[in-house]
This record gives C-alpha cells, sequence and structure tokens, in this order.
C-alpha cells in the first residue's frame, strides 16, 4: 500500500519571514488527513526556520504534520566548495528530504547525471530521504523518445545504488515542457510514464521495491487537476511549484 506524498517546490520563492507566516497560516487551516504524506521544500535561507516553526506548530496543532525537505545540496561532506551545502548540513538541521536532478538544475546550472548519482548516494549515506527528479524536454517528446530518455536517466541516476538503500527513495517524473508553463501532462501520459519508470525500477531491483517506490508527477499541477492525476493508479503524489507557494491552492492540492 503506497501513502500518497504530496510536496511543495517553493523554487527561489517566499524570504525567511514569509516562510513562517506560510506555515503558520497552513497550520491554522489545516485539514487532518491522516492518509497522506506532505513535505514544503523552502530555500536554504528558510530551512532553519522551517523546521523550528513546523515542530512549534505540530505541538499546538495536533492534526497538522508536515515535514521539510530541501532543494539541492552537494555531495562532499566539507571542503572549499565556495557556495554549496552538504548533507550533513541539512541532517543537522532535521531535514528529511532533498530534492535531487530538478530539471532547472540540471538546464541552469550544469547537473549532469553523474553528479545526480553522487548526491542520491551522499543523501542516502545520511539518510536524507531523496526525491529525485527525471523527465523529458517537449522536442524530445515529439521525437518520441520520451520514455526511452526518462528511464536513461534513471538507470544512470540510480547506478550502483543498492536495493537495500533505495527503499526511501521517491522519483518525481516532470516533463520539462509542463513545468511552469500551466500545460500538465494529460493524466494518462503522466500515468503512462510513471508506470514506465516503476517497470525499470522492477528490472533494476526487484517486484517488492517497485511496487512500494512512490512516484510523483510534477508540472503545473493545481487544485483543478490533482484529482484526476491521483486518480491514476501509477502516480502515487505530486510534486508541485508554483501552486506550493499559496496557502490555499496548496492546502487544496492536500485535500484534492
Ligand atoms: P510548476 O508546478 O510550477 O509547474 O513546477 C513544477 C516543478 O518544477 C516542481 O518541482
Amino acid at each position: 500500500m503506497r501513502i500518497p506524498f504530496i510536496a511543495g517546490n517553493w523554487k527561489m520563492n517566499l524570504n525567511n519571514n514569509e516562510a513562517i507566516k506560510f506555515i503558520q497560516d497552513m497550520s491554522f487551516k489545516f485539514e487532518n488527513r491522516n492518509n497522506i504524506k506532505i513535505a514544503i521544500c523552502p530555500p536554504f535561507t528558510s530551512l532553519r526556520s522551517a523546521v523550528i516553526v513546523v515542530e512549534d506548530e505540530i505541538a499546538k496543532n495536533e492534526g497538522f504534520k508536515i515535514m521539510v525537505g530541501a532543494q539541492n545540496m552537494y555531495f562532499e561532506e566539507s571542503g572549499a566548495y565556495t557556495g554549496e551545502v552538504s548533507p550533513g548540513m541539512l541532517k543537522s538541521l532535521g531535514i528529511e528530504y532533498v530534492i535531487i536532478g530538478h530539471s532547472e538544475r540540471r538546464e541552469l546550472f550544469g547537473e549532469t547525471d553523474e553528479s545526480v548519482n553522487n548526491k542520491i548516494k551522499a543523501a542516502l549515506k545520511h539518510e536524507i530521504k531523496p526525491i529525485l527528479c527525471v523527465g523529458e524536454t517537449l522536442k524530445i517528446r515529439e521525437e518520441g523518445n520520451a520514455v526511452s530518455y526518462t528511464l536513461n536517466q534513471i538507470r544512470k541516476d540510480l547506478k550502483d545504488i543498492s536495493k537495500s538503500e533505495v527503499s526511501s527513495l521517491t522519483i518525481a517524473y516532470e516533463p520539462i515542457w509542463a513545468i511552469g508553463t500551466g500545460k500538465n501532462a494529460t493524466p494518462q501520459d503522466a500515468n503512462e510514464m510513471c508506470k514506465a519508470i516503476r517497470g525499470e525500477i522492477r528490472k533494476i531491483y526487484d517486484n517488492g521495491i517497485s511496487e512500494n517506490l512512490i512516484i510523483q508527477y510534477g508540472g503545473s499541477v493545481k487544485p483543478s487537476n490533482i484529482k484526476e492525476l491521483m486518480a491514476m493508479p501509477d502516480i502515487d503524489g505530486a510534486l508541485v511549484g508554483g501552486a506550493s507557494i499559496k496557502v490555499d491552492d496548496f492546502l487544496a492540492i492536500i485535500n484534492y
């Protein structure tokens, strides 16, 4: 039984004060849903505050239950890597999840499958659960190569990661052409890819791991399309961008 998992990727939005206000507001308006996992992934500058304010709100409001993730990290433990943040640093803040290999990082900041693979290994070593993002460009989809491209990313990104390590992984299928465009993949197309990803995980690992793997869809998820996406058998959750920085929209998505 896979528990649905909805995560908000705030990207480079909301400063520290806005992050605190967001969490307090979310807690105030929160309706208890026991059968769902929820995470928010603020920028690095708000992570410490987010963890503290979430703990405060959980202490005050029994029904409130969300987790905090980061949007990126480096794979080395420490050293001369100006501007980077290590997995140990995130762990010491109480961070539970980290988004790895988002297409914006791959496209704008030169992330490769090799660096993504190193980051996943480093996160797992520190018991931070990675949310691995994969997905194709519009050109690749139009050429008919979306599935082969995305599965190839998966094979490279999970190279040499063992069965025992991979169980805490979440995969987010985010077609690049659907991110921030308002154009979501149809639930059928998104499900087809999520099913293919599950099949690939079965091939690399085994049936048990693939059946338990949480696969999210991401790309223009909003209150109006979440329900039909979540109704698909191989879509277990969503990685939400724009709609995750508005409390009411994010709550509407969680309460789909
Ligand atoms: P949007 O929901 O804004 O399309 O962003 C999706 C995304 O990139 C989540 O990681």
